[in-house]
């Protein structure tokens, strides 16, 4: 293996201490949903809660991560692989350090989402399902991308010709219905706060 003669250092300073100094308990949450769910928006308006509220949180985000750290993966099943198991080494890092994070990938394998849980300790790894039917994602359609999908001009689009594994036991299961983002933003902090997760 690549890591056969890399020793692991412990540090004096550790998440523990990190978190200590700031005050919190570090997680993830992890947003999973269709393209068009609304997970980049939600994400956004929790974050912007949690910031008031003095909370130290970092947002990793599917289209913005792709311009940079993932900027060499496309589509294919394989590149989303690799993307899912990069975020999931990052969030790793910013839990680390004591960080919120919040997580807007599609995501669409469970067993990379998986992959990202096994690397958290218990309770560190939040899975939130959003809910988003392809119907009501492919009418909302933001940035064009199911019509071209449907034409044909992108392949393998999640929903489409690509697969989306839906989360069979997430820690909470937001349907996204037509109500403003804000009142869903709402609702999910509601849901976090009753588990005991903010
Ligand atoms: S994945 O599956 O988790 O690796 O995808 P992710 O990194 O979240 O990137 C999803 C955003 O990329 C745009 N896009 C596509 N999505 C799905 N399938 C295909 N083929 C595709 N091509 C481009 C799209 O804007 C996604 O953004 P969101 O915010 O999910 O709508």
């Amino acid at each position: 293996m690549a890591t056969d003669n890399v020793v692991w250092h412990k540090h004096e300073v550790n998440k523990t201490t990190r978190s200590e100094k700031l005050g919190q308990t570090p997680r993830v949450f992890w947003l999973t949903g269709l393209s068009g769910s609304g997970k980049s928006t939600l994400a956004n308006l929790l974050e912007k809660k949690l910031h008031e509220q003095n909370k130290h949180t970092y947002l990793l985000d599917g289209d913005n991560v792709r311009h940079g750290l993932c900027g060499d993966l496309g589509f294919s099943d394989k590149d989303r692989v690799e993307n899912i198991r990069r975020i999931s080494e990052v969030a790793k890092l910013f839990v680390d350090a004591g960080t919120i994070v919040l997580t807007a990938f599609i995501s669409p394998f469970k067993a990379d989402r998986d992959y990202c849980r096994s690397l958290m300790e218990n309770g560190e790894f939040v899975e939130v399902f959003v809910d988003t039917p392809l119907e009501v994602c492919e009418k909302r359609d933001p940035k064009g991308l199911y019509k071209k999908a449907r034409s044909g001009e992108i392949k393998d689009f999640t929903g489409i010709d690509s697969a989306y594994e839906a989360p069979e036991a997430p820690e909470v299961h937001l349907t996204y219905q037509d109500e403003p983002a804000e009142q869903t933003a709402e609702r999910l902090y509601a849901l976090l706060q009753e588990k005991g997760l903010v």
